[in-house]
């Protein structure tokens, strides 16, 4: 009787990780097989946040075989009887912390790990996960095709917003949890790897061509990429000393030469607007990818699915401050990402002698009310097919010209470099950035904040 009435409390996910816990004789409990994101609930995990990645990827374009090793510098958060990674497809073959092989199994895009013993909250631990096999990209909610996207010869196009880390390497992911990495990509000769941040090395040896990539700032999992092509590579300093690196489809190379030539004059412009570059290198990944339809602000070194235009440049470039170095908490405050990256090219044409903001949110509020722009809340897409839709990122920037129109310029700049650099390389959600606003400019903002950013269908008044 006892024992059965146990058993049915133990279906109550409190007292199973109770009853875990005290199996585990310390008090340890699993941590949560999500970050909790409701948009995304099957993405990141609790318990352990993980400190730096290093990725060792083989990889063999004809056959779109990987071989892989991920050594993950973590640390525990609670006390840890077990945990989860992301990871879709492939197999794994072994899992070890700090060294010795521990139990492993798959379920969904879950791994979970069980340490021979807990690990005490605090403990930094390494995990080490070899898996292989043929990589396949997931599709979002809004259709499109997300992380590891072989194209026809074998080139690999790796952008993985939101959920699209888990087909390359085991993760925590969700850019709640922020990370270092190190990703060395081996490929046949002639052969390109581009990855994040500054290339460390490159070595050949039977055939086989090694780059050792590393990214010194803390990134979240989706903005990580392993790109692989026969690229034409450019690498210099710009005049402030920031190494550019460019990795381009041959077949893009003509068209993309002009727009790239403007990223150390889009990243100076930049710069004097939001405050001082975040990262420690630059430059563009261009392909030339069927089935993707999206660029993406893979930090440092923004990935394009073609050459891409300089209005797109810009907004990827934006996304260095508002996006990649402040990340978001949830996926629902989406327009803090894409209304800033938006805003940055209505400033950028309106310098540049395109219209002003002015006339781009009078343009944009003169569109009828069956116009996908007012279908729902920039603050609030609802779901995850959403968060790509035209309201984030046309009434984001709407909603940042109404900001602007109300406080003044003075203020208005403050709080945008305030915004990236209070936040440099951590988080931040819309509550937060409404308190920032409403302290530099001394205004009451909420009923701003309510109507443009909140508001269901077209405000009343301009
Ligand atoms: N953040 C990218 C941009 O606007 C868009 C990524 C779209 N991704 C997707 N899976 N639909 O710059
Ligand atoms: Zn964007």
């Amino acid at each position: 009787m006892i024992a059965r009435r146990l058993l049915a409390l133990a279906a109550t996910p409190v007292l199973a990780a109770l009853l875990a816990g005290a199996s585990q004789g310390g008090g340890a409990t699993p941590g949560a097989p999500t970050a909790g994101d409701p948009y995304f609930p099957q993405s990141g995990d609790g318990g352990y946040h993980v400190v730096q990645y290093r990725i060792g990827l083989g990889y063999t374009p004809a056959s779109r075989h990987l071989d892989a090793t991920a050594v993950l510098t973590s640390r525990a958060t609670q006390n840890l009887s077990s945990f989860d990674l992301d990871l879709s497809g492939l197999t794994v073959s072994s899992v070890r912390i700090d060294g010795r092989a521990v139990a492993f199994s798959r379920s969904g895009v879950k791994l979970k790990v069980t340490p021979a013993h807990a690990l005490p909250k605090g403990r930094t631990f390494t995990t080490t996960i070899t898996y292989a096999g043929v990589p396949k990209d997931v599709t979002d909610p809004d259709g499109s095709a997300d992380g590891w996207i072989v194209q026809k010869d074998g080139s690999v196009f790796v952008a993985s917003e939101p959920q699209g880390a888990m087909t390359w390497f085991p993760s925590n992911s969700h850019p709640l949890d922020k990370s270092t990495y190190q990703v060395s990509v081996t490929v046949p000769d002639g052969w390109t790897a581009v990855s994040n941040g500054r290339l460390q090395n490159r070595r050949s040896s039977h055939g086989r061509t090694t780059f050792d990539w590393r990214e010194t700032s803390p990134m979240a999992a989706y903005l990580a990429t392993a790109s692989i092509g026969k690229f034409q590579v450019q690498s210099y300093r710009t005049a402030s000393g920031l190494p550019v690196y460019n990795a381009v489809d041959p077949a893009e190379a003509k068209a993309a030469a002009p727009v790239l030539a403007r990223i150390p004059a889009v990243i100076a412009w930049e710069s004097k607007l939001f405050g001082p570059y975040p990262f420690d290198a630059a430059g563009a990944i261009v392909e030339h990818a069927h089935g993707v339809g999206y660029a993406l602000e893979t930090q440092t070194r923004p990935i394009y699915d073609r050459a891409p235009d300089l209005d797109t440049l810009v907004h990827e470039t934006a996304h260095q401050w508002f996006g990649d170095s402040v990340s978001l908490d949830r996926w629902k405050d989406i327009w803090l990402n894409e209304g800033f990256a938006t805003y940055a090219e209505w400033l950028w044409d309106a310098q540049h002698g395109g219209p002003s903001t002015a006339q781009r949110l009078a343009t944009d509020y003169a569109l009828p009310a069956g116009n996908d722009l007012w279908a729902f809340p920039a603050g609030d897409p609802g779901e995850a097919a959403n968060i790509f839709g035209t309201p984030p990122y046309e009434r984001g920037a709407m909603v940042l010209e109404k900001l602007r129109e109300r406080v003044g310029d003075r203020a208005f700049f403050t709080i945008l470099r305030s915004w990236a650099g209070d936040r440099r390389y951590g988080h931040g959600d819309t509550a937060q950035f409404i308190a920032l606003s409403e302290k530099i400019s001394g205004r009451k903002l909420d009923s701003l904040f309510a109507t443009w950013l909140y508001g269901q269908g077209k405000p009343a008044t301009l």
